[in-house]
């Protein structure tokens, strides 16, 4: 620990922190504008300028690191005409017109303009007009409104490693580009908008959003994605209970505030047409009915049936508390054998070595076994990127196209994994990410590293690690069923083939948000809520225990996944639990 002075105040903190950490840690402001909290520092645009007693220049706050006795002043006369001067020659550059800005009342730029009073324009502006970028499909680049900041290109380089943006030209004439100067669309962006949340102006704009409520009229509800097996932290930002838009949760430990397009934007884009109140199959087809009517339906037909005839097909797209009420209501109750889930599940045999994410990045060989993070998670993707930034070494083990085959040292098929595996011996600190594309063979082969290394098991859907741990992946026989129970929630339905098996006289219940051909061959549908209107809980393929958070009310009559299956078990006087929280601790028991 050192002791400086800031502004007469004293302050004890680590030695080598910068003095803005320092600062702000004392509760003293200094203002930023290329600094961003989860980006690294580089000092680029001055706004953070402050005068440290011996040095003859002013220093920027946001790298210069603390020593003994420094004693700094963060307002000075010197600062604040030095902060002014910034400023003027930053509003004079391009086309900073507020009033009309998207990001007006939530820029950092305008924020500081009236921090330090600029009231009019020192220097001559609007002189040049800059192009913009409105090609990509999710957001798009005003150049004018542009500070050069360059936190959009450490985001796509340092955090997402994608390198997609950069700086070309020189001096007043700068520009960010994308893959040296092609529209964003054509460009190598993979759409995780990274660089859009970190922008401090109207540079880079999400269009979904855009103009829909300021920052101060919104709501944000801290939640995760259910996308994917990652269960990334997220912010879902709402108005007047619509949702506008997902941000990054900065402080998510599993992915450190990055998102990708499956998380970040594709919910918002979802065209398919809700399903908003329970129905029942009449003469003309499925008719509406009360909550109290399809319950009804469901639980007579379904009392009647004998237990071999009982089929339970549920997708990972659901919380903890539905999947254990599937567990507790169908498999234990009414011992119902014929139980399956609607995705694969990864073989996890390597018990003693179970890793995590945050172990790629400290790995000194990486071997992809039958996994497509770049397709399928993609946020899992980037911590590998980020370490093959670093030198470290890919090996991609995989029988089919794999995303991240261009980015490795060696591609190999999966029966030449022994390749891989005896690299991977004599690396000190190997890392097996592995999915459903590892076979049984591949699997004997890593066990000769069992004990070296640490294994990361990537599942496919969403919530399967709880699936599989309440036993829902039992193998089902659509043939076989004569009441069947499929919660397909929002998961899209593309299994035609499945729907076929089903027998014509099979009664079928179906519990979903979206219309689909299964929901066409229901004899009672229940209208599920989605992402953004459900509570609950969800526990990602490392076994992290993740929380689920309701941002607007369900549409229409549909109710949350777990509480479907609760009136069910109510009516079949089966006491499962009636509240939340009751049935979250029984279903997370099990679970940290
Ligand atoms: S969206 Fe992501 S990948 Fe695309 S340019 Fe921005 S940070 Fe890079
Ligand atoms: S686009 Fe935004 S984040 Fe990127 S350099 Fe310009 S102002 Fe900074
Ligand atoms: S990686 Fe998965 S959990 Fe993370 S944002 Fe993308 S889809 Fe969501
Ligand atoms: S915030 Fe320190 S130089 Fe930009």
């Amino acid at each position: 620990m050192v002791n400086i002075t800031i502004n007469g105040q004293q302050i004890s903190a680590h030695a080598g922190m910068t003095i803005l950490k320092a600062a702000k840690q004392a509760g003293i402001d200094i203002p930023t504008l290329c600094e961003h909290p989860a980006l690294n520092s580089v000092g680029a645009c001055r706004m953070c300028l402050v005068e440290i007693q011996g040095q003859r220049n002013l220093q920027t706050a946001c790298t210069f690191p603390i020593t003994e006795g420094m004693d700094i002043q963060t307002e000075s006369p010197r600062v604040v005409s030095a902060r002014k001067l910034i400023l003027d020659l930053l509003f004079s550059e391009r086309n900073h017109y507020c009033m009309i800005c998207e990001m007006s009342g939530d820029c950092e730029l305008q924020n500081l303009g009236y921090r330090y009073g600029l009231d009019h324009w020192l220097y001559q502006t609007y002189t040049k007009s800059f192009p913009l970028d409105a090609s990509h499909k999710y957001y798009l680049m005003d150049h004018n409104r542009c500070v050069l900041c360059g936190r959009c290109i450490r985001a796509c380089g340092d955090k997402v490693a994608n390198h997609t943006l950069g700086l070309r030209l020189r001096g007043a004439d700068t520009m960010v580009h994308a893959d040296g100067h092609i529209p964003l669309k054509d460009s190598t962006c993979i759409s995780c908008g990274s660089c859009v949340q970190v922008c401090p102006t109207g540079a880079l704009v999400d269009k979904r959003s855009a103009f829909m409520g300021r920052n101060i009229q919104t709501e944000h509800i801290v939640s995760t994605c259910g996308q994917c097996s990652i269960g990334c932290g997220m912010t879902i930002v709402t108005r007047g209970g619509n949702v506008l838009r997902i941000d990054s949760d900065w402080n998510a430990e599993v992915n450190g505030g990055l998102l990708c397009k499956y998380g970040r934007f594709e919910p918002l884009y979802n065209e398919r047409q809700r399903i908003e109140t329970p129905m029942i199959r009449a003469e003309k087809g499925l008719e509406p009915a009360s909550w109290e009517e399809a319950i009804k339906t469901v639980a007579e037909h379904m009392g009647g049936v004998k237990e071999k005839d009982l089929g339970i097909l549920t997708s990972t797209n659901a919380t903890n508390e539905a999947l254990y009420l599937v567990d507790q209501l169908f498999r234990q109750e009414l011992k119902a054998g014929n139980v399956g889930i609607l995705n694969d599940c990864v073989p996890r045999p390597f018990d003693k070595a179970s890793g995590t994410l945050a172990d790629i990045e400290g790995s000194d060989l990486i071997l992809l076994v039958g996994v497509d993070p770049a397709k399928d998670q993609p946020v899992a993707s980037y911590p590998v990127k980020r370490a093959i930034d670093k030198g470290v070494r890919l090996i991609v083990v995989d029988d089919k196209d794999n995303g991240l085959t261009p980015f490795a040292t060696m591609s190999l098929s999966m029966s030449d994994i022994k390749k891989g595996v005896d690299i991977a011996e004599r690396a000190e600190h190997p890392v097996i990410a592995y999915g459903t594309g590892i076979t049984e063979a591949a699997v004997n082969a890593l066990k000769k590293i069992s004990k070296k290394a640490s294994f990361i098991a990537i599942e496919p859907g969403f919530n399967t690690y709880a699936a599989v741990a309440y036993g829902l992946n039992n193998g089902f026989k659509p043939s076989s069923a004569k009441f069947l129970y499929i919660l397909i929630g929002e998961q899209n339905w593309t299994d035609d083939e499945l729907l076929k098996k089903i027998p014509k006289s099979a009664f079928v219940v179906v519990q979903a948000s979206f219309k689909s051909p299964l929901t066409d061959r229901a004899d009672v549908a229940l209208p599920m809520a989605t992402w953004s209107e459900r509570e609950g809980s969800l526990t990602n393929t490392e076994g992290r225990l993740l929380k689920l958070s309701k941002a607007v009310e369900p549409r229409g009559e549909a109710k949350p996944d777990w509480e479907v299956l609760s009136l069910l078990a109510y009516k079949m006087g089966k006491k499962l639990g009636s509240s939340l929280k009751e049935i979250s601790s029984r279903a997370n028991k099990q679970f940290k």
